[in-house]
Order: structure tokens, then C-alpha cells, then sequence
């Protein structure tokens, strides 16, 4: 197969939801009806229930399984989908964002009975940013929820996008019947009991207007036959290019526990969602046909196992081939590297691949030199933008608790904010430590995985900040009295750029005010 051919059938995704909508058991079951696996149930959530903040073994349990987990790949009609999992947990929503920048399109789930929720709207908002394509998938139609038009009208309100149904629900709650595929029109109802399997036990309606759907579905017939009439007559015709322009949602209903609406999804996903799209770097403009290959690293994560302690960096790649032993420029270093055992991630196993394209995941073994965001090349100095570090808003200090465990600390703290768990500022006044972060869990991952896999021992010491910012200026006096005016609030980041350290709202819009001719940025990239 050409590398045209290879990229032009790659579908590479993410599921996002609010806690709890059903992006776990969604995943699961567009595994079982992509043939990825044969029966529901083989994929653990990696959610971290509640309650379960101060249970350390939890968290590494959970780590455990998004390994396997990270990234899903399989066949399905010719098409090869790579599902990127995310994290359910709000305290570790930077991550979420992070393996946004390296996915082509996202299908957001929402309960049909909640709506929109609150990770909903911050998570459209990191597509709209992007002009991600977005597919909803509306979710527990066999609950009681509410009316499907106040759905889409709350959607298009909440999430400022424009709506277009391509499936429809036959009913809902407990005489919940199925949906009405109106992307290929027609109708699949499903008998099987046994919903944690795909079987044939399906009956196919071609024309709704058929006597045959009354046969099946009794008196909601009727009502279908109005809405599908109804929702022609509101939406225009669904328009693919606007949709994948990122301005309007296609709006799937059904209830993933039981199957239902799901194949009608994964069928018009794979029809419609982009195969992999440009990038840009600082440079130029990477086109994924390209013969030459590109790729960054969008995630890094720490091996489970305790006598292995080596990482494993994803690598998405943007254009090229990827060759096993072929020697790539990482420019964040400058050096040649080949990698003799890359790993391909298929359903929920790795295994090792000789080749990979645009648009899959490649797992790299690592032993502590990477970092988020490092790009790879053939030898073009270039970099990926779009990987963003946002502003911080829960701050400690970290003080070393184990002297004689000095240099263990350094190295785990260096190592973990590579990692992008948290973000590191040192007081330029004293040189002392600030931990930052976006949700309070991540303090306590910290300190756990000091102390397991780095042999420290840290403790934190309370700091009253309310957000640090990024700032610079072309105001070179300007930037100087501020610093001499902030002496006590200017940190540096682990880049070594400047960063303000506001201790409260007030003080930052203070700063804003006097300081007219500096930036103060909230994400990491400007
Ligand atoms: P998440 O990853 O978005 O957090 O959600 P997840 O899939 O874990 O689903 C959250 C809960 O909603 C689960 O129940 C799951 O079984 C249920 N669920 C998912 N899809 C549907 C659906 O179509 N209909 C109904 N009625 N429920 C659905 P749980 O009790 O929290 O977890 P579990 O003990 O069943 O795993």
C-alpha cells in the first residue's frame, strides 16, 4: 500500500465526556464492534472513583491499566482506527488536552438525562480552539432524559457549534426501541439479550414509511415518522466540510450499555471523520504526505514495573514513514537516535512494528531524556506547536524531607515534570521550589512516586498563589522595574522563562493595569 493510501485510511481519535457519561463503556463498545475484542468487559476504566484520592494503590492500579490503554488500534473495514484514551479525572485534565493536540477528531459523549455538563464545555472549548471536528454521541437513551430538540438546542447554546441528528431515538427510558440510522437511512433492530457480544439477531428497515416498522415498534412508529419529518425540515442537509471545519457536530443518540446506536456511530465515523491533517510547527507547515518523516511526543509515561523503571514516550507521527532502526534527529537534543523495539498499541496490547504513518501512536522505550512536546525528524530543526502547559492554580512548596536522598529527588522532580504531571518554578529571590498544578491529586501522585520509584522523600509547605502567569516584553526598562518592583514574586520555569507569581486576582489585574507593556500569558506557548 502507497503512504497516500496508508494515511487516507487512518481515523485517529479521542472520546472525551464529563465523568461518568459513558466514554469508558462507549470505547469498550466500539472495540467489540470494530472486532477489536468478543466480548465487553476486557477493558478496564481507568476512571479514579471517588473517594479514592488518598488511596495511592489505586491511582498506581489505574496507572497500570491506561498503559494498556493509552492508545487502541484496530482493523475495521480497511480502516484503521486509533482510539487515544484520556483521563476521566478532572485533577488530570491537562493530559486530556494534551493528547487533544494529537488526534485529527473527537467524539464527545453526553448523558442524555445530565446534558451538557461542566468538562463538556472545557473540553469543546480545547477543540474549538483547535477547529477539531467534533461527533456527539448522545448517551442512555434508555433512561429517562430529556426531550432529544432540547438536547440539540442545549448543545448548540452550551457548546456554540451547530447541530445536525444522524441518528434518531425510537422512544426512550424503558421502551426505548433503538435508533433510526439517518445517515444511511435506514433502521437496525437489535433482539439479543446479551449485550456484551455482537450478534446477528438484527432486523433491517430500509423505509421507514414500511408497515414493517409498526410491525416491530408499535405506536412509536408514528412518532418517528414525524420527527425524522420534522428534524428534515429544521436542519439542513448534513454538510461534511462544515463539519470537519470544525462548525457543526453530527448528533448520534444510543445507549452504549446496550448497544444500541453504536454501530450506526462507528459506521459514520469512519465514513466521514478526517484522516490525519497538517500540523504546524515553528517553521513551516508539515503536510502529513511528506516523504520525510516528523512526529512529537504528546505523552510520557512511567514503566509499572519497579526493576524496569524506563518510561515509554508516545510518539504521534505526522508525516512520513516510521521505520524500526532507522536513526531519527530528536532536536530537543540534537542527537541521532534509532529505536531497535517500538511499540504498536492494538486494542489493549502492544506489540512490537516495523513500520508506522501518520496518524498512529508509536510507544518509544525511554530512559529519561524525553520530554512532552519533543519533536523528531530526519534532520530538519523544527518544532510542533500546539502542546501548550496552562497556567497553573494550586501552588506548594517542595522541600527535600531525606538529606541524604538529595540527588534522587532532583532527578525524580526533573523527570516527573517532563512528564508534564506538574509544573516547577523556582523563586528567583531564594532559589526555593514551587510545585504547581492544575488539580490537588497531582501533589499526592507526586510524593507517592518520589518515594517509589526515586527512593525521596519530599514535604510540601503551604504558599498562598493564586495563578502564575508567563510574561514577557519588548519594554526592556519596563520589564526591569517590574521585576524590581515583583522581586519577591518572579519565579522561573523549567525553561528558564519568567513567570509571575500573583498571590491574588487583585494583584494580577494591579499588574495588568500599571504594567501596560507586558504580556502576561496563561498558557505556557505565546
Ligand atoms: P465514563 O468513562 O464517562 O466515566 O463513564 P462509564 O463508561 O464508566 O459509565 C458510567 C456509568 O454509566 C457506568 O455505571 C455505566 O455502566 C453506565 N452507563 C454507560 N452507558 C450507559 C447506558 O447506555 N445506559 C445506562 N443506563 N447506563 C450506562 P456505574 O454503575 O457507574 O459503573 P459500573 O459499576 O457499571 O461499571
Amino acid at each position: 500500500m502507497s503512504l497516500e493510501q496508508e494515511i487516507k485510511r487512518r481515523r485517529t481519535f479521542a472520546i472525551i465526556s464529563h465523568p461518568d457519561a459513558g466514554k469508558t463503556t462507549l470505547t469498550e463498545k466500539l472495540l467489540l464492534f470494530g472486532g477489536a475484542i468478543h466480548v465487553a468487559g476486557a477493558v478496564k476504566s481507568n476512571k479514579i472513583k471517588k473517594g479514592a484520592t488518598s488511596d495511592f494503590m489505586e491511582i498506581e492500579r489505574q496507572r497500570g491499566i491506561s498503559v494498556a490503554t493509552s492508545v487502541m488500534g484496530f482493523e475495521y473495514n480497511d480502516i484503521k482506527v486509533n482510539i487515544l484514551d484520556t483521563p476521566g479525572h478532572e485533577d488530570f485534565q491537562e493530559d486530556t488536552f494534551r493528547t487533544l493536540t494529537a488526534v485529527d477528531s473527537v467524539i464527545i459523549v453526553i448523558d442524555c438525562a445530565k446534558g451538557v455538563e461542566a468538562q463538556t464545555r472545557k473540553l469543546m472549548n480545547v477543540c474549538r480552539m483547535r477547529n477539531t471536528p467534533v461527533i456527539v454521541f448522545i448517551n442512555k437513551l434508555d433512561r429517562i432524559g430529556k426531550d432529544p430538540f432540547e438536547l440539540l438546542d442545549e448543545i448548540e447554546e452550551e457548546l456554540k457549534i451547530k447541530t445536525r441528528p444522524l441518528s434518531w431515538p425510537i422512544s426512550m427510558g424503558p421502551s426505548f426501541k433503538g435508533v433510526y440510522n439517518m445517515y444511511e437511512r435506514n433502521l437496525n433492530l437489535f433482539f439479543s439479550e446479551d449485550k456484551t457480544v455482537v450478534t446477528d439477531d438484527v432486523v433491517k428497515i430500509d423505509d421507514i414509511s414500511s408497515p414493517e416498522l409498526d410491525t416491530y415498534v408499535g405506536d412509536y412508529a408514528e412518532k418517528l415518522r414525524e420527527d425524522v419529518e420534522l428534524v428534515e425540515g429544521i436542519y439542513p442537509e448534513f454538510d461534511i466540510d462544515t463539519y470537519r471545519r470544525g462548525e457543526l457536530a453530527p448528533v448520534f443518540f444510543g445507549s452504549a450499555l446496550n448497544n444500541f446506536g453504536v454501530k450506526e456511530l462507528l459506521n459514520c465515523f469512519c465514513d466521514i471523520a478526517p484522516y490525519p491533517q497538517k500540523t504546524v510547527t515553528d517553521a513551516r507547515e508539515i503536510d502529513p504526505f511528506e516523504e520525510k518523516l516528523t512526529g512529537f511526543i504528546f505523552k510520557i509515561h512511567a514503566n509499572m514495573d519497579p526493576n524496569h523503571r524506563n518510561r515509554i514516550a508516545f510518539l504521534k507521527i505526522c508525516s512520513g514513514t516510521f521505520e524500526r532502526n532507522k536513526p531519527y534527529f530528536h532536536v530537543g537534543s540534537g542527537k541521532s537516535l534509532r529505536f531497535s523495539s517500538p511499540n504498536a498499541f492494538m486494542a489493549s496490547k502492544k506489540e512490537v512494528v516495523d513500520f508506522a504513518y501518520p496518524g498512529d501512536i508509536v510507544g518509544l522505550h525511554d530512559t529519561g531524556n524525553f520530554k512532552i512536546g519533543d519533536t523528531f525528524t530526519e534532520g530538519e530543526k523544527i518544532n510542533f506547536k500546539g502542546i501548550p502547559s496552562f497556567s497553573p492554580e494550586l501552588f506548594q512548596y517542595i522541600e527535600n524531607a531525606d538529606p541524604l536522598k538529595f540527588k534522587q529527588l532532583a532527578k525524580g522532580v526533573d523527570q516527573l515534570m517532563d512528564e508534564g504531571v506538574a509544573q516547577l518554578f523556582t523563586l528567583k529571590m531564594n532559589g526555593r521550589k514551587i510545585i504547581g498544578c492544575v488539580g490537588a491529586l497531582q501533589f499526592d501522585v507526586i510524593q507517592y512516586r518520589l518515594e517509589h520509584e526515586y527512593t525521596a522523600k519530599c514535604r510540601y509547605e503551604p504558599i498562598s498563589l493564586y495563578k502564575a502567569c508567563w510574561i514577557e516584553s519588548d519594554n526592556k526598562e519596563q520589564l526591569d522595574d517590574f521585576m524590581r518592583r515583583k522581586y519577591t514574586h518572579v519565579a522561573l520555569d523549567k525553561h528558564g522563562r519568567n513567570v509571575f507569581l500573583a498571590d491574588s486576582p487583585y494583584s494580577l489585574q494591579l499588574a495588568q493595569e500599571k504594567f501596560t507593556d507586558i504580556k502576561f500569558h496563561f498558557t505556557s506557548e505565546f
